[in-house]
């Protein structure tokens, strides 16, 4: 069988100034799967998640988005809104949502309303609207259930808590039906308590709702216990991928979350400076 890739990452090399935040990036997430992405500040996750959204535009590399199996687009050119549209989704980092809204308001003008416009605009049939309508009122509560916010439904969203905006930020995600939902560090500024809720909750996102997971995350026993697979950035460039397991035991990723290596010792050899033997030739 061959792969079935939802996203797929050649090369991309992303450049500001001389400020290198992608370099020769290579990665790829299977349909279904809940991959997370992690590494230092500055490593260029959110560069990464700001190519697959088109909000950043690579100068090198091709970035294939694949929403159904046999269908694919070409994520680099195409603007934010389309590339939601074809069912990409995102959180960001820092809380976009509108803070005068109620949580319910917040669901029902849609993931897709806070570019651009401000509030009022998209309650009056903004930016909300360029996809056809707002989110349903049936379809609204689904959500608002789905994520444990029912109760809080009329509250200011400036009022939530932290896990609870989180959550509502995921709703927001899912408003826009996408087949992959990124996550940017979603339990930012959350407690153990909150940060279990969260984890519980990406995870019900894939199983019920079929939705590819990317996550960003600091917190590595909740990404630990989440990702099935990880890639870790330094420096703009891939330095390993692996499950939890292989990712742990990995020397390098010990060293660049560390900082410098303190071993003194030799680095062992990369496969990549061993001699090629072609030991199959
Ligand atoms: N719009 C931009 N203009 C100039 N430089 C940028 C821009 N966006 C990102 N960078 C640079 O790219 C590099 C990677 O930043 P990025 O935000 O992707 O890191 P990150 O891995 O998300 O870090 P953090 O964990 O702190 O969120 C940094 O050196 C950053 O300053
Ligand atoms: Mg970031």
């Amino acid at each position: 069988m061959s792969d079935d890739y939802i996203f797929d990452v050649k090369n991309v090399t992303l450049r500001f100034g001389g400020v290198v935040s992608l370099n020769d990036v290579s990665l790829h997430q299977n349909r279904g799967e809940i991959l997370a992405v992690i590494g230092p500040n500055g490593a260029g996750k959110t560069s990464l998640f700001n190519s697959l959204t088109g909000v950043y535009r690579p100068q090198v590399g091709t970035i294939t988005f694949s929403g159904e199996p046999g269908h694919s687009v070409s994520v680099i050119g195409r603007k934010p809104h389309l590339l939601n549209g074809a069912g990409i989704a995102r959180t960001f980092q820092a809380s976009r949502m509108f803070s005068a809204l109620t949580t319910y308001e917040n669901v029902k003008i849609g993931a897709e309303s806070h570019k651009g416009l401000g509030a009022v605009g998209a309650m009056l049939g903004g930016p909300a609207t360029r996809r056809g309508e707002k989110l349903s009122d049936s379809r609204t509560w689904e959500l608002l259930d789905f994520v444990g916010l029912r109760a809080e439904a009329n509250t200011l969203s400036a009022s939530l808590s932290y896990g609870a905006r989180r959550r509502l930020e995921i709703a927001r995600g899912l408003a826009t039906n996408p087949k992959v939902l990124l996550l940017d560090e979603p339990a930012a500024g959350t407690n153990p308590a909150e940060k279990l809720e969260l984890t519980s909750l990406i995870r019900k996102v894939r199983d019920r709702m079929g939705v590819s997971i990317l996550l960003i995350e600091h917190d590595m026993k909740m990404v630990m216990s989440l990702a099935e697979r990880l890639y870790v950035l330094n420096f703009g460039g891939v330095i390993a991928e692996g499950t939890p397991e292989e990712i742990r035991a990995n020397d390098a990723v010990v060293v660049a979350y560390l900082g410098s290596s303190d071993t003194g010792e030799a680095a062992q050899p990369s496969p990549s400076e061993t001699e090629d033997t072609d030991a199959q030739g």
